[in-house]
């Protein structure tokens, strides 16, 4: 038996452990495992595919990013190629993947990725690859599993940033607003916003009103309480407005979402008067070592994804249903996107400890 693994779209914290515990357990019932670099473009001839022994995963499970590397511009069956004028069409390469998987004789694939990488990997299954999932977003979007490994590391990140923020915010009466990753989904926002006391948390699943948010920094203010702390995922958007973009995304990258948190310091201090400051967190949230959570999940899965091969549970992924790892149809956690609850008792709380969604 010959299994290749590979990890596609952005990292995560708890990559390495996954490939580790997958190497380990593969190498464990006598297989033999590749690693394919880059998502897919290791068997596209765009890099490399590397033998995966214990020597390539010793010592790494504490470690961020991938040893496989990675990109979010990958997609076989919409694949960049750039043309002789300097500009790109999209091709479909995925026939040419199947051919080479077949040459390097692989059995079965291991794929980690986000949605978009287990949409390729449902694409892969339907044309006949054997392959499982591993479901990665620091985001915590996908759904049928309750978590995804990264998500702990990145809102232990975002909190941490938030408790440095709270000691300056006060010391300068400032509003202080804190952009954090979920082009999409507000969990990061939501759990680091809570867990940090935060005074406002702007999610895209609850639209905002500026007015609101204003109101509430008068409130506190006239509380006594001259600072506040504003977080916001960066997908959120006004009620009735459009999520806030960053210019040109590269050929076959997703458009890159961001810059809200400037606009809204900069709203809060028209309406208010106050002081404002705003600052984005961008991609420390998914660098540096993996929290133990999210380590133990990472390895769990990893583990789970070479059991998932061993009973030919193709075109599934590997899950958390706590307090076991289970197996999901991709096509089945595909279906709905994993979003914040607006009435899940986490915003329940958060309301009646007095944080405002804005709304
Ligand atoms: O991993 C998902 C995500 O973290 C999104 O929240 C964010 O918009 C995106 O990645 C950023 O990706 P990139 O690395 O392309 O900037």
């Amino acid at each position: 038996m010959r299994i290749a693994i590979s990890t596609g779209g952005g990292d995560a914290p708890g990559l390495n452990a996954v490939i580790r515990a997958a190497v380990l357990s593969a190498i464990d019932r006598g297989w033999d495992v590749l690693g394919i670099k880059r998502g897919f473009a290791g068997l596209l001839g765009e890099d490399e595919v590397i033998p995966l022994t214990r020597d390539s995963v010793r010592g790494i499970a504490h470690m961020g990013g991938t040893i496989l590397r990675t990109t979010n511009r990958g997609n076989p069956f919409q694949y960049p190629v750039e043309q002789a004028d300097g500009s790109f069409v999209e091709i479909d390469r995925s026939d040419e993947l199947m051919d080479s998987a077949r040459r390097y004789g692989i059995d079965a694939v291991i794929t980690i990725g986000g949605d978009g990488s287990l949409l390729i990997a449902q694409r892969l299954h339907e044309k006949g690859m054997k392959i499982v999932g591993v479901p990665k977003t620091i985001d915590n979007d996908v759904s049928g599993t309750i978590t995804t490994f990264g998500f702990d590391t990145a809102v232990t990140t975002a909190l941490e940033a938030i408790d440095k923020l709270h000691t300056t915010a006060e010391s300068h009466s400032r509003v202080i607003v804190l952009e954090v990753m979920g082009r999409h989904a507000g969990f990061i926002a939501l759990h680091s916003g809570l867990a940090g006391t935060a005074d406002v948390i702007l999610i895209p699943e609850i639209p905002y009103d500026l007015d609101r948010v204003c109101e509430k920094v008068m409130a506190r203010d006239r509380a006594g309480r001259h600072f506040s702390i504003v977080v916001v995922a960066e997908g959120a958007y006004p009620k009735g407005g459009e999520v806030s973009t960053l210019g040109e995304s590269l050929p076959g990258q997703a458009k890159r979402v961001g810059g809200i948190a400037d606009s809204i310091a900069r709203e809060i201090h028209e309406c208010t008067g106050k002081e404002t400051r705003s600052l984005v967190l961008g991609h420390l949230q998914r660098g540096g070592m993996p929290t133990g959570y999210d380590r133990l999940l990472a390895t769990r899965f990893g583990g789970a994804a070479v059991r998932a091969v061993a009973d030919e549970a193709w075109g599934h992924m590997v899950a958390l249903q706590s307090p076991h790892i289970v197996y999901v149809p991709i096509e089945e956690a595909l279906r709905e996107p994993k979003r914040v609850d607006p009435v899940h008792d986490t915003v329940l709380t958060a309301r009646s400890t007095g944080i405002s969604f804005g709304d």
